[in-house]
């Protein structure tokens, strides 16, 4: 029967460095697999400015885990990370295992039907929103993540879209989408229409620095308002 290391690491293999994201750490923090992505997206000094402490929180789209094991670091009581890749999701139990971690969950399921009645006190979606999403619309996404919490809401996005050069969706066809007040010279502000999406019960802020680079995916912090109940 071989042993927790060496099943991560067949799996690892199988499943090949384009489909991870994130880097992938042992117990003691040495590297086992590099992820492929910027990690100024989602980086982790701006989840570590969030208080995560005591937190029952869901990770949409967690890939390998990076960002549940994370929270976890950072206190949160409990985690549920949610991926529709099995195998990513048999790579979260085997390092879950690894890590030695109780109270966190993996299940394998499409973020936009979770088989959970669950609301969490923070649903995180980290890197998920990109010009695919984008282009097909992504008010389900924002309703997943609104059904699900029953307190903050953290999100990486652009601020912007320019149409013409980043998206495969003419403006006419965004605008039945977003509506015309968030397509201008040619941009689809994305942002401004996440804010507007959910301020009748939350307050957004960045929590992710205002890089020089644009087209950089910035992390918002949405937290319910005084007065708005659940
Ligand atoms: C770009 S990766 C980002 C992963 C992670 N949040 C991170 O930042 O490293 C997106 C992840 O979402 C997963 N995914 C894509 N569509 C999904 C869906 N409809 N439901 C659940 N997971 C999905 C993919 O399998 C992948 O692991």
């Amino acid at each position: 029967m071989p042993d927790l290391k060496t099943k991560l690491r067949h799996l690892l293999e199988r499943v090949g460095p384009e489909n991870i994201w994130r880097p992938i750490v042992d117990k003691d923090g040495s590297l086992l697999v590099d992820g492929h992505e910027d990690m100024r997206d989602g980086s982790p000094d701006d989840l570590a400015r969030v208080d995560f402490s005591g937190k029952h929180v869901l990770d949409l789209g967690c890939n390998y885990g990076y960002y549940s094991f994370l929270v976890k670091r950072l206190g949160a009581e409990s985690v549920v990370g949610v991926d529709i890749d099995a195998e990513a999701i048999a790579g979260c139990r085997l390092l879950a295992d690894l890590y030695g971690f109780t109270n966190v969950e993996f299940l394998i399921s499409d973020i936009i039907n979770i088989p959970l009645a669950t609301k969490f006190d923070c649903a995180m979606l980290v890197n998920f929103i990109g010009k695919r999403s984008v282009c097909k619309g992504i008010v389900p996404i924002l309703e997943t993540l609104r059904r699900h919490s029953q307190g903050e809401i953290l999100l990486t996005t652009r601020i912007k879209y320019n149409i013409s050069h980043n998206l495969e969706a003419s403006p006419k066809q965004l605008c039945e989408i977003y509506g015309e007040k968030y397509i201008r010279a040619g941009n689809l502000y994305l942002v401004e229409f996440i804010q507007d999406f959910f301020q009748d019960t939350m307050v957004m802020s960045f929590i992710s620095p205002d890089y020089q680079d644009k087209t950089l995916k910035r992390t918002l912090l949405f937290t319910p308002s005084s007065g708005s109940s659940y």
